[in-house]
């Protein structure tokens, strides 16, 4: 196995941070691809928690290259505090960690751009607040500011400024709020700029010579499929391409073809911010979710919504990013509850339907729940009970690719293997 990715395939914080430090161990280097500092990938080794958030979560292995593809959107005052962070932990240096040249910049003015559209705006996404937003806009109507556009004054005085005509009006008349001028912007992204400079480099063509070199590539992704830009619950979606979809366009498996994608899934499902949700419990239920599973952005400290698993739209993320296995998290929040309900379907219209095609209406959904009896499983033996094996079984099933991952804690060795990945 030379190309893995793993993706998340619900509305995010589904444990990716987790299962890619558990990977990267056997892996040579981890990508990024997509999404920015809006991410909160979760790790815990020993006991001690560590939280990225554009950093490739392979970065406690220090013999694994860590590389922030070109598909990202990097905040430079961000990533250099995450970096410090990191360095007081692990060994982390420009021999390590790659930065593409050509990933685009956030800059002040879209981070005050997603404020203001949040709090001022008519319809609210319920957004990390970021700017991830208004810089991928700025990347594809081609205003935006490239890495290696902080690394020469003025350049950089000339890209911030056709970025920045058009916002000025924006902010002054119609959200009223005082932005840095372009000056004091330069300055700051200059300052950085040179912080970051040994860091940056061509990732493409670094991954493309790793790969001759046989060398094992994990590409990792932010956010999950649901929250895809063109896949996803739109518009309450990121503003990227979260799935498979994304590594090619932001980072390149060139010549390759990936071999194993896993789709990461918590045995419940959770959203943070706005949008549809079928199988959301409002109930006591919901409330165990959300409070025995610390459902909390690692992000932004917002509650996650909490339900039952739902299949239609897994089975949807199965076929929108062609995954080939699942991890499946988090089972250890759903032991000693009496009973558990998986969502196999939903009726709409007086139709059923199992899987979430994009044509169907999810605020009209209603779910079909298939009822199973709870397990008290402690993991200890590594054997699910017969209990716990029906729910992973009848969650295979119907996907109809395996669980060759599950995990019952937040820590790096609570898994169980039951597919050889390597
Ligand atoms: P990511 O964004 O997909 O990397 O996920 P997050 O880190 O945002 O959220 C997942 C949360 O669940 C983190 O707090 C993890 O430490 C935790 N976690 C991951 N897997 C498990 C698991 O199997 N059981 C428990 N109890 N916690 C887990
Ligand atoms: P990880 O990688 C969960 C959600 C936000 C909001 C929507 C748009 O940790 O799984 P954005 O700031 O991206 O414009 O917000 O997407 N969102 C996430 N939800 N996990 C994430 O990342 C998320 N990143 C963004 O809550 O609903
Ligand atoms: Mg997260």
């Amino acid at each position: 196995m030379q190309t893995m990715a793993i993706i998340g395939a619900q509305w995010g914080d589904e444990g990716k941070g987790k299962v890619t430090d558990l990977l990267a161990e056997k892996c040579d280097l981890v990508v990024r691809y997509q999404g920015g500092h809006n991410a909160g990938h979760t790790i815990w080794v020993n006991g001690q928690k560590t939280v990225l958030h554009v950093i490739p979560s392979g970065v406690l292995h220090p013999h694994c290259l860590s590389v922030i593809g070109h598909g990202v959107v990097l905040e430079p005052e961000n990533f250099l505090n995450e970096l410090a962070k990191i360095k007081n932990i692990t060994n982390v240096s420009p021999d390590n960690l790659k930065i593409s040249s050509t990933a685009t910049v956030i800059t002040s003015y879209h981070k005050l751009l997603d404020a203001a559209r949040e709090s001022q705006g008519v319809e609210k996404i319920g957004t990390t607040g970021k700017g991830i937003g208004p810089a991928y806009e700025d990347k594809m109507s081609r205003r935006g500011i490239k890495v290696k556009d902080l690394l020469d004054k003025d350049t950089l005085i000339r890209r911030l400024g056709v970025g920045y005509s058009e916002k000025a009006i924006l902010f002054k008349h119609l959200y009223q709020i005082e932005v840095p001028s372009i000056e004091e912007e330069v300055e700051r992204l200059y300052r950085f700029g040179l912080s970051l400079k040994d860091y940056v480099t061509d990732t493409f063509s670094l991954i493309d010579q790793k790969l001759s070199e046989g060398k094992r590539v994990l590409y990792e992704g932010a956010q999950g499929i649901l929250l895809d830009i063109d896949y996803g619950t739109y518009p309450y979606v990121t503003s990227s391409s979260t799935g498979a979809a994304g590594i090619m366009t932001g980072a390149g498996i060139p010549g390759r073809k990936m071999e194993e994608i896993i789709g990461v899934a918590k045995a419940y499902t959770t959203r943070v911010g706005e949008g549809p949700f079928p199988t959301e419990l409002f109930d006591e239920v919901g409330a165990t979710l959300q409070q025995k599973g610390n459902e909390i952005g690692a992000t932004t400290g917002r509650k996650r919504r909490c339900g039952w698993i739902d299949l239609p739209l897994l089975k949807y993320s199965v076929k929108c990013s062609q995954l080939t296995s699942i991890c499946l998290t988090k089972l250890d929040i759903l032991t000693h509850l009496n009973e558990l309900k998986v969502c196999y379907a939903y009726e709409v219209n007086g139709k059923t339907v199992d899987c979430a095609y994009p044509g169907i209406n999810l605020y009209q959904a209603k779910p079909l729940y298939k009822t199973f009896k709870g397990f008290t499983d402690d993991f200890s033996s590594g054997k699910p009970s017969a209990e716990l094996e029906n729910y992973i079984s009848f969650i295979q099933e119907s996907l109809g690719i395996p669980v060759g991952i599950y995990a019952y804690g937040p820590d790096r060795n609570q898994v169980v293997f039951r597919k050889d990945y390597f």
